[in-house]
C-alpha cells in the first residue's frame, strides 16, 4: 500500500490547476444508461471513484475509454442490469445506477451500498421515491430488486431530507418516465445542476433548475440523444487547496476554479482573515499570519459543506482561539480528530460538535487515513507540523483527488508518495 510522506514547515507558491469533479462525473456517467448515442465528457478527474463506476458499467455491457480527461461511453449495448457487490460494496454512489437502470430496462438488481465510515447513509429515500414513480422494490439478499414492468410514471416526490444522490437518481428515473414529476426539497450542489443541464440540453424538458423544486416531463423511455459536455471544476478539490495556502502562511492560487461554487467556503475562510484575489481562471489566497477562530455549521448546499469540514477542522488549529465545528449531515465524520490529536492538536469532540483550541504547534506523527476528506485534512496538517508526518491508507485519498501529491509538490510541498 502507499502511504505519502510529508515534511512540514512548507511555504507553497505557484498555481494548482483544478480537475473536473468528481461528483458531477459519477451521476453523468450513470446518466449515460438513458442515452441511445455514444456519451462524450471532457475534464473527467482520475480518481478510484469514476474507475470504479465506469468498470461497474463495463460489467453491465456498455463500452467505454477514459484517455486524457475524457470519458467515452456506449451505453447501447448494456445486456445486464445486476450491479453486483463487488463492485457496489467499495463505492457507495454506484447506487446512482438504481434509478436510470430502472427506468430504461424496467428492472434491475442493484446490491445494497451498506453503510461506509462516515456514516449508516440508507438509501431508504431514493427507494421511496421510486416506489411513488411506480416501481415494486424488494430488499433480498442484501441487493435492491427493482421492477416497474410498466416503466416508471411521474410522481409528485417529497424528499423528508435533502440527499444529492437521492436527488440525481430520481431526476435520471423522471427523465425517461411517463409524464411530469415533481421533486419538491431537491439537492441544489452544482453537481446535480449540472446533470439537470445536460439532461435539458439532450432535450429533456426541466424546470427550476438550481433550485429546491424541480418540473421533468419524461420521454417515457424514448432513450437521450446526448451532445459531448465539459465536466464543471471540483468545488472541494478547490477548497482543499485553498486551506493548503491559508494553512501554510501562502499566496497561492488555484486555477480552473470556479469562485461562484465556492462562496460559502470562501466566506469562512475570510472570517478567519484571509482575503482573496479573484480573475476570470484563477482564485488566489492572501493568507494572514494571525488566522481568527470561527464557527462552522454543515449544511446542504449553498450553506458550508460537510466535504470541507475536516479541512477545516485541520486549519483551525492553527487559528489563534477557539473554533466551534458542528457537523449536521452525517454521524460520524470526525475520524480525523484523533489523528489531528496525534499530532498535537487540542480538539475536544461533544457528539456532533468539535471544539478546535488554536494556535497549537503540531508535530509530525504517522497518521491514519479513515476516509476521503479525512485523509486530506491530515494532509494539510502534515503541510506545517514540525518534522515528518506519514499519512497511511491513502486509498481514502485516491478516492477523490487526482494527483495530490503531485499538485502538492508542484508549488513547493515536500511531499512525495512512497510503498509501505
Ligand atoms: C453526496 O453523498 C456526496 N457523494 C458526498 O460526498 C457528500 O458528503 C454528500 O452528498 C453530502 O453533501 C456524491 O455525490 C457521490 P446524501 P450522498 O444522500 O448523496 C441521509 C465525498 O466526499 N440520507 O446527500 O450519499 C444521509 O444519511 C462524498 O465526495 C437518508 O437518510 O449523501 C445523510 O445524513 C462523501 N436517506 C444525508 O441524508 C437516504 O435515502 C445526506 O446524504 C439518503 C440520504
Amino acid at each position: 500500500m502507499d502511504y505519502l510522506q510529508i515534511l512540514g514547515n512548507n511555504h507553497l507558491t505557484g498555481t494548482i490547476k483544478i480537475s473536473g469533479a468528481k461528483n458531477a462525473s459519477l451521476p453523468l456517467i450513470a446518466m449515460s444508461i438513458l442515452t441511445k448515442n455514444r456519451v462524450v465528457m471532457h475534464n473527467v478527474p482520475h480518481v478510484a471513484d469514476i474507475k470504479t463506476l465506469l468498470k461497474l458499467l463495463g460489467n453491465l455491457g456498455a463500452e467505454y475509454t477514459f484517455e486524457d480527461e475524457t470519458v467515452i461511453i456506449d451505453a447501447s449495448r448494456i445486456v445486464k442490469t445486476t450491479a453486483t457487490y463487488d463492485i457496489v460494496k467499495t463505492m457507495r454512489a454506484s447506487i446512482l445506477v438504481l434509478g436510470p437502470l430502472l427506468a430504461r430496462f424496467g428492472h434491475c438488481e442493484v446490491s445494497l451500498p451498506g453503510g461506509c465510515a462516515i456514516g449508516q447513509r440508507p438509501i431508504d429515500l431514493h427507494l421511496k421515491a421510486l416506489e411513488q414513480m411506480g416501481a415494486q422494490i424488494e430488499i433480498k439478499a442484501g441487493y435492491v430488486q427493482a421492477k416497474a414492468p410498466e416503466g416508471l410514471h411521474g410522481a409528485t416526490i417529497i424528499f423528508d431530507k435533502i440527499t444529492v444522490t437521492g436527488t440525481a437518481n430520481i431526476i435520471m428515473a423522471a427523465a425517461l418516465a411517463k409524464g411530469e414529476t415533481h421533486i419538491i426539497n431537491a439537492a441544489r450542489e452544482p453537481e446535480v445542476v449540472q446533470l439537470c443541464e445536460v439532461l435539458r440540453d439532450a432535450g429533456v424538458k426541466i424546470e427550476g433548475i438550481a433550485t429546491a423544486m424541480l418540473k421533468i416531463e419524461g420521454t417515457n423511455q424514448e432513450l437521450l440523444h446526448v451532445e459531448p459536455f465539459r465536466i464543471i471544476p471540483d468545488r472541494i478539490e478547490a477548497g482543499t487547496y485553498l486551506c493548503a495556502g491559508a494553512i501554510t502562511n501562502s499566496r497561492l492560487s488555484i486555477s480552473f476554479a470556479n469562485a461562484a461554487h465556492l462562496e460559502s467556503v470562501l466566506a469562512k475562510l475570510e472570517e478567519m482573515g484571509c482575503c482573496f484575489e479573484v480573475t476570470e481562471h484563477t482564485i488566489t489566497v492572501i493568507p494572514t499570519e494571525n488566522l481568527q477562530p470561527v464557527k462552522i455549521v454543515t449544511q446542504e448546499y449553498p450553506g458550508f459543506p460537510t466535504d470541507m469540514q475536516a479541512q477545516f477542522v485541520a486549519l483551525a488549529t492553527q487559528a489563534n482561539g477557539v473554533s466551534i465545528i458542528e457537523e449536521r449531515l452525517f454521524e460520524n465524520r470526525f475520524m480525523h480528530v484523533s489523528e489531528l490529536q496525534r499530532m498535537g492538536a487540542e480538539i475536544t469532540l461533544n457528539g456532533n460538535v468539535a471544539t478546535i483550541t488554536g494556535k497549537t504547534a503540531l508535530s509530525g506523527a504517522d497518521v491514519m487515513a479513515t476516509d476521503l476528506r479525512a485523509s486530506s485534512a491530515l494532509v494539510l496538517a502534515g503541510l506545517i507540523a514540525e518534522g515528518e508526518t506519514n499519512v497511511h491508507r491513502i486509498y481514502h485519498l485516491d478516492r477523490g483527488y487526482d494527483s495530490l501529491e503531485k499538485k502538492l509538490q508542484s508549488v513547493g510541498a515536500h511531499i512525495k508518495r512512497l510503498k509501505e
